[in-house]
């Protein structure tokens, strides 16, 4: 009876299909494969499903595009220095008035990446063997300090992580077994987003075993129905938070809580904005924010024709180029509007991705080219909600280095991450009046010219060489030779200020490495009074 009554459902919505393997499964498998049934709402499925066929794709778009007006857009390399200190002091005083948070978006599966745990688990190789999360755990901590050293008070700056079912246990285990990385617990919020199931490319639910749905994460966006039923809302509100700095857990220079980007935000007002690098090749892989039929969004570069893509202004840059990177400011009284009321007009997208499923007999397949699509929910499309909005740029080299590909792909590996991270911390110990000599002490020139600075190849790969390089990537040989490792850690510096007193005058010989004295580096040490460098 129940089976007929399963049957019936699942015939009705045209996915008759869930029950193939019926007559194969063991009493308990039918009772698991009913309840993850039970679990989902067909008709919804189906209607996400159909309103994904009516987004068009090109000319649509294009007609109807304009860029953003001038009065809601800055940028770090057009602000007058005076300007950029404001916006930073805005920026800090909310810090440390307690009304900021971070919140990140960490369920996604990571396929491209191919490791079996968490990206923020990943640790790219750098010298101190720190994973992403704890780069941006230590990041918190400092700018909690910067903030309290200036405003003589100290607020706490809440971490949200949304995981889903992929990545939520080790998330949260291994934050603690790692103590939080010297958050206190009650200030580091896991909470959950919902899956959907994985469809055929005409809309039919996958099988991942004869009793298994397919299911994946219902994308970033999935961020706002969770907000609401995870209670995350309420602890925010509770909390007196104000403003939200969202972001994603695989950009490796991510400037946590920036008080740069929340001081503009602030001053400007507005509901929501977004950070932006600029996009100079029209081609490139990267969405753009403009205006469509007058509400602001991303377009992705796959929804506009290249002829629009190449488009330029008078001064030779490309007419859309604030590139998104999925780095976002809320204010909170917008995000609970969109939790309470606008989250069931957001529409889902499709990715079409390699689903682990069964044949027509049942047994377990693991396609090479993309079989099914995901259906998933942008953290930006709410963007189109807001009335109030600015785009600040920020330049890419210091805030923007995304881990999406294992070693070996052209670009967003764990080898570009680690050595984007070099560089600007190279680039801080310049600017802080440090210097760098290469394997014969010659002092190398500020600007190098077209000769890099070439270095011991081995130092670094003897630093990845540890206890956990199963974690640690490896490189390319090509690209250590022009790395010049240095890092600083996020304890010691946020965005390269207090340096000068510790690096004003010295030449280092690279690897250098620049640590809080509680921090163990493993190397030879050369203590300072609050710092280690190892050099
Ligand atoms: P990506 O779209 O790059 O996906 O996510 P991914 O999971 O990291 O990698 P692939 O595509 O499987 O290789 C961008 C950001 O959005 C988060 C990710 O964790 C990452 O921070 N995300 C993605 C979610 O939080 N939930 C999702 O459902 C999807």
């Amino acid at each position: 009876m129940v089976m007929e009554d399963l049957r019936a459902r699942c015939e009705a919505a045209g996915q008759e299909q869930l029950l193939q393997f019926w007559e194969d499964l063991t009493a308990e498998e039918k009772i698991s494969l009913e309840e993850q049934i039970n679990a989902l709402n067909l008709t919804d499925i189906n209607e996400y499903y159909r309103r994904t066929q009516t987004i068009k794709k090109g000319a649509a778009v294009d007609d109807q595009l304009e860029p953003l007006e001038p009065e809601v857009c800055g940028g770090t390399t057009r602000t007058p220095d005076h300007f950029l200190e404001l916006y930073r002091n805005t920026g800090l005083e909310k810090i440390a008035n307690g009304e900021v948070a971070v919140l990140l978006l960490a369920g996604g599966q990571g396929t491209r990446l191919g490791v079996s745990y968490p990206k923020g688990m990943y640790n790219v190789g750098l010298p101190s063997r720190k994973c992403l999360y704890q780069l941006q755990g230590e990041r918190i901590i400092r700018i909690e300090q910067v903030a309290a050293e200036k405003y003589n008070k100290h607020g706490n700056v809440p971490w949200y992580i949304m995981t889903s079912e992929a990545t939520k246990a080790k998330t949260s285990e291994y934050f603690q077994k790692k103590s939080y990385f010297g958050l206190k617990k009650e200030n580091v919020i896991f909470f959950e987003q919902s899956t959907l199931p994985c469809l055929t490319f005409d809309g039919k639910i996958m099988l991942e075993g004869k009793a298994k749905i397919a299911k994946a994460p219902d994308g970033n966006g999935g961020l706002y129905r969770a907000l609401g039923s995870s209670g995350v809302l309420q602890d925010m509100i509770g909390r007196g938070i104000k403003h939200i700095h969202v972001y994603c857990v695989d950009n490796i220079l991510i400037k946590m809580a920036d008080p740069v980007f929340i001081g503009f935000c602030v001053t400007k007002e507005v509901q929501c904005g977004n950070k932006s690098v600029e996009k100079t090749n029209p081609t490139e892989p990267l969405g753009v924010v403009g205006k469509v039929n007058g509400t602001y969004q991303v377009v992705e570069y796959s929804e506009m024709a290249l002829k629009t893509a190449q488009l330029r202004t008078p001064d030779g840059r490309l007419k859309y180029n604030s590139g998104n990177i999925a780095n976002h400011y809320f204010h909170i009284d917008f995000l609970a509007d969109i939790v309470r009321n606008h989250d069931g007009e957001l529409t889902h997208h499709i990715a079409k991705k390699k689903i682990p499923c069964v044949n027509e007999v049942g047994e377990p397949v693991k396609p090479t080219r993309p079989n099914g699509i995901k259906m998933e929910k942008f953290v930006f499309d709410v963007f189109r909600f807001a009335q109030r909005f600015c785009c600040w740029d920020v330049l890419r080299e210091d805030e923007f280095s995304a881990l999406k590909n294992a070693d070996g792909a052209a670009e967003s590996t764990p080898t570009t991450c680690r050595h984007a991270l070099y560089a600007l911390h190279y680039k801080y110990i310049l600017n802080a009046g440090g210097r760098f000599s290469d394997s014969t002490g010659s002092v190398l020139p500020e600007i190098p010219g077209h000769v890099s600075p070439i270095l011991d190849e081995t130092r670094e790969k003897g630093y990845m060489n540890g206890s956990n390089a199963d974690e640690a990537s490896s490189s390319s040989d090509e690209e250590v030779k022009k790395s010049l490792v240095v890092e600083i850690s996020p304890l010691v510096t946020y965005a390269g200020e207090d340096l000068e007193y510790l690096v004003s005058g010295n030449i280092y010989a690279a690897p250098l490495i620049i640590a809080a004295s509680k921090e163990s580096v493993g190397q030879s040490r050369i203590r300072k009074p609050s710092f280690i460098v190892d050099k």
